[in-house]
C-alpha cells in the first residue's frame, strides 16, 4: 500500500509520520510545497503521476484563518482549487483520497454537536474555501473520503495548546475566550483513524464515498481547554498559570469563529471501531511530544 501525503510540514502530516514510523507494509512518500504545490496544477499532476500512490492523503491546506479574510483568492486557490486538481490527478492514475476538512463549514448556529448531514453554511473565507475543495473531491472522484476535524494540537507546528504554553511561560494571567464551543483533537488520534481507514482498505473493508467526522470526544470552550492544558502541565512539572474567561467582543479577531462547532464523530465510530481519545490524556501525548 503506497501514500502520498501532501502538505509534509503540517500538523496532521508529522503525526502521520510518527504513527507510520514502526508499520511495515505502508509505504509513504511525504511531499512538500517544492514537490507538490497545491497552487500549482502542473507540480500536482507531475508528482500524482510520478509517486502514483494507492491513497492520497490531502493534508495540506491554507489553514491561517484570519489572514484568509485578507486574501480569499490565495484561500480558495489553495483550499479549493488545489483539492479539484488534486482529485483529477489522483482519478488519473486510479488513486483514491482521503481529503482532511473542517469543522469551519459550519456556521455555528445549531445547539448540539453537528454530524455529516448537517446543513453547512460556512461564515468565514477559510471555511468557505474549504467547503469548495470538500465539493471538488465529491464531484471529480468516486473514491474520496472526507474527514472534518476541529480544534488540532500537536507536538509540531502551531497550535492552541503551544501558544497557551508559551503564554504561561512569562507568568502573566491568560485571558482565554468562554463564548466558543468545539472538540479539541489530537493530530496523533487524526492519524491514527487515518491509519484505520488505510488499514481497513487494504483488508478489502475500507469505505469510500463518505463524509466522517473525527474529533475529540469531548465538547469545551477555548477556556476550558486552556484550564485543562495548565492542569495537566502542573501534574508534569511544567507552567500553569490562571486562566480569565472572556467574550469573543473583548478578543476580536478579523474571521468570526462558529459559536459552536462541536462535531458528532459517533459515524466514524460505528464504520472502523475507531474513537479519539479523551482530551486529557491525548494532552499529556503531546506534552511528552513536546519534551522528546
Ligand atoms: N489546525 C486545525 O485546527 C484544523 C482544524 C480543522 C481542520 N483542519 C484541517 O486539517 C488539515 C491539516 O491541518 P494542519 O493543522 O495539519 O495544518 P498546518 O499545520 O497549518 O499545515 C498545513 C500544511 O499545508 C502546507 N501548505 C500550505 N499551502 C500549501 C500549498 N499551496 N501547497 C502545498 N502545501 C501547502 C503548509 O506548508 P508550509 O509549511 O510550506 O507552509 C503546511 O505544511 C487541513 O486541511 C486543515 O484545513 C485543521
Amino acid at each position: 500500500m503506497k501514500l502520498l501525503v501532501t502538505g509534509k510540514q503540517g500538523q496532521i502530516a508529522r503525526s502521520l509520520q510518527h504513527v507510520l514510523k514502526d508499520e511495515a507494509g505502508v509505504e509513504a512518500v511525504f511531499t512538500g510545497r517544492e514537490m507538490l504545490d497545491l497552487a500549482d496544477a502542473a507540480s500536482i499532476d507531475r508528482t500524482v503521476k510520478q509517486v502514483k500512490p494507492d491513497i492520497i492523503i490531502s493534508a495540506a491546506a491554507y489553514t491561517q484563518v484570519d489572514e484568509a479574510e485578507d486574501n480569499p483568492g490565495q484561500a480558495l486557490l489553495v483550499n479549493g482549487d488545489g483539492p479539484a486538481h488534486l482529485a483529477a490527478a489522483a482519478c488519473g492514475v486510479g488513486a483514491k483520497i482521503i481529503h482532511l476538512s473542517t469543522d469551519y463549514v459550519f456556521d455555528g448556529k445549531q445547539a448540539g454537536a453537528y454530524r455529516e448531514d448537517a446543513p453547512v453554511n460556512p461564515v468565514t473565507v477559510y471555511g468557505k474555501s474549504k467547503l469548495e475543495g470538500e465539493n471538488a473531491i465529491r464531484l471529480a472522484l468516486d473514491d474520496h473520503v472526507i474527514l472534518r476535524t476541529a480544534w488540532v494540537f500537536s507536538p509540531y507546528g502551531k497550535n492552541f495548546m503551544k501558544t497557551i504554553l508559551k503564554r504561561a511561560g512569562s507568568g502573566d494571567d491568560l485571558n482565554v475566550v468562554c463564548d466558543q464551543t468545539g472538540n479539541p483533537t489530537s493530530a496523533l488520534d487524526i492519524a491514527r483513524a487515518i491509519f484505520a481507514i488505510v488499514l481497513a482498505t487494504r483488508d478489502g473493508s475500507g469505505r469510500w464515498g463518505e463524509t466522517y467526522h473525527v474529533a475529540g470526544p469531548e465538547q469545551m470552550a477555548w477556556d476550558q481547554f486552556a484550564r485543562m492544558i495548565m492542569e495537566v502541565s502542573a501534574n508534569n512539572g511544567g507552567v500553569s498559570v490562571p486562566v480569565n474567561s472572556v467574550s469573543s467582543s473583548q478578543y476580536r479577531t478579523k474571521a468570526t469563529r462558529p459559536a459552536n462547532s462541536s462535531l458528532d464523530s459517533g459515524k466514524f465510530h460505528a464504520h472502523y471501531e475507531y474513537k479519539a481519545r479523551p482530551v486529557r490524556p491525548a494532552i499529556e501525548e503531546v506534552l511528552s511530544g513536546l519534551k522528546n
